[in-house]
């Protein structure tokens, strides 16, 4: 399937995480939430960047043929320069890199060349300071609301801050980036994260470990259209 593309930035958008799905039944899965999916958020790790392992370019092409949603891939990795490659050619449509790995320039280039959207990711405890010479290079500023590695954490109320001061830094240079969160949103923290001016909320848990994924899907996204 050919997918769509992000759509304008700055919209509100629903991510939800395959990480929480049953990888058993993952293009049903995904399917299932089709009409509440904006971007669909993949979960990249490498065991070394963070300290689990998930899944890779082969699952994004089989998913691909079930979904013409944008795939928001989040490279939790030392190296993701390595794979930029075979992602896009697996159907990803952006790539998110983390800042705390360095070489962050050269690595956004290069994702950019292959015709990929960019993202930088900040964990929880790396300031904006981290991200803010890179806002005029990317597509997608993710904030980490927890440590990346697993699903299901809890919400680090702190990065608010971060994520006020990264919206105001977005608008005041009026830059097409989309700012989003990652970590323990639900219907409780969605609005503050909304609040606080993320556009784009990944959730795992919040949607894959409900007993009906898409009615919690569809009540995130009215929680936070409202906040
Ligand atoms: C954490 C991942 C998240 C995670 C979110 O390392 O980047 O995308 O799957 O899961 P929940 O919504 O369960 O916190
Ligand atoms: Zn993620």
């Amino acid at each position: 399937m050919t997918s769509i593309n992000a759509g304008p930035t700055g919209r509100l958008r629903l991510a939800p995480s395959i990480l929480a799905a049953d990888f058993g039944s993952l293009a049903d899965q995904v399917r299932s939430i089709d009409d509440e999916t904006d971007w669909l958020h993949v979960d990249v790790m490498d065991g070394h960047f963070v300290p689990n392992v998930s899944i890779g370019p082969p699952v994004v092409a089989s998913l691909r043929r079930y979904s013409a949603r944008f795939f928001d891939c989040h490279l939790m990795m030392t190296e993701p320069g390595r794979y930029f490659g075979a992602f896009k050619a697996a159907g990803a449509d952006g790539c998110t890199i983390h800042v705390e790995i360095g070489d962050t320039a050269a690595l956004v280039a290069e994702a950019r060349s292959l015709g990929l959207r960019v993202g930088l990711a900040a964990n929880p405890d790396t300031p904006f300071s981290a991200v803010a010479p890179f806002l005029g290079q990317i597509d997608l500023l993710l904030l980490m609301t927890v440590f990346p590695g697993f699903g299901g954490q809890s919400f680090i109320g702190d990065v608010m801050d971060k994520v006020v001061q990264a919206r105001h830094e977005i608008e005041t240079q009026s830059v097409a980036v989309d700012l989003e969160v990652d970590g323990g949103i639900d219907e409780r923290t969605a609005p503050l994260a909304v609040a606080a001016g993320a556009n784009v909320l990944v959730a795992g848990s919040a949607i894959f470990s409900r007993p009906d994924p898409l009615a919690a899907a569809r009540s995130l996204r009215l929680v936070a259209s409202h906040a």
